[in-house]
């Protein structure tokens, strides 16, 4: 049965390049267990879903005060913590306390998050080039999830929490690949990102 379907392929083939092509994408479905080739805006769309579903926005999306509290600013999608909110008032020592104890305290008015690991910024995740992830590969934004990895860097420092990088690595390549292809095509926005502050360098008050 299988041989004669491969039979008529060929057949099919050499009488015209069309006929092949037809028959070349139902074989790969039904024959070799592998799905249907996807489009570019397929994928696109699979990882706007995700992006969605995930709750990337509300980590990496400033908030903006509204009468029914914070919610995140759309004008500034993914782009990070805002440059202008480096500077962190010091903390009391009943905050530190906290932390010491297995505390995080989200720290306004940009959305850093301070922990036993420190303080750490969400990143812009925006597709500029020198700020965000405009000149990343697929690579370098897979080694974040599957190396924890800050900037995919393999020899660099580890990601930060509360990042939730443990679930996300239970993502396939394939989702996290459409993730990335769904960054690409968001609008660039240039902010550059407060650098992560190490726990022992927390200003605390005098
Ligand atoms: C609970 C908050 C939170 C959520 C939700 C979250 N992130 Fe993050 N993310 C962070 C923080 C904080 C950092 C910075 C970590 C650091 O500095 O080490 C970060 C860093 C990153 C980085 C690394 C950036 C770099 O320059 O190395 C990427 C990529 C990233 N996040 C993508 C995502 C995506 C995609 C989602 C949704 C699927 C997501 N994040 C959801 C908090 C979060």
């Amino acid at each position: 049965m299988l041989t004669k379907f491969k039979l008529s392929i060929l057949t099919g083939c050499l009488s015209t390049g069309i006929f092949c092509l037809l028959i070349s994408a139902c074989n790969n479905n039904d024959h070799t267990g592998q799905s249907t080739p996807v489009s570019h805006d397929q994928v696109v769309e699979r990882g706007k879903y995700l992006v969605s579903a995930m709750g990337c926005n509300d980590c990496h999306t400033p908030m903006k005060m509204t009468a029914m509290g914070p919610v995140p600013d759309s004008s500034h999608f993914l782009s990070g913590v805002p440059q202008q909110d480096s500077v962190i008032s010091p903390f009391t020592a009943e905050e530190i306390a906290l932390i010491k104890q297995g505390g995080m305290i989200a720290v306004p008015p940009g959305g850093a998050f301070a922990g036993g690991w420190g303080i750490s910024f969400p990143a812009n995740i925006t597709p500029d080039s020198t700020t965000g992830i405009g000149g990343w590969t697929a690579t370098i934004f897979t080694n974040v999830f599957r190396l924890a990895k800050f900037q995919g860097i393999p020899s660099g420092r580890p990601l930060m929490p509360p990042m939730p990088q443990p679930a996300y690595n239970n993502l396939t390549d394939e989702d996290l690949h459409a993730i990335f292809a769904y960054l690409q095509t968001i609008p660039a926005i240039q902010n550059r990102v407060p650098s992560y502050i190490p726990f022992n360098q927390i200003a605390v008050k005098r």
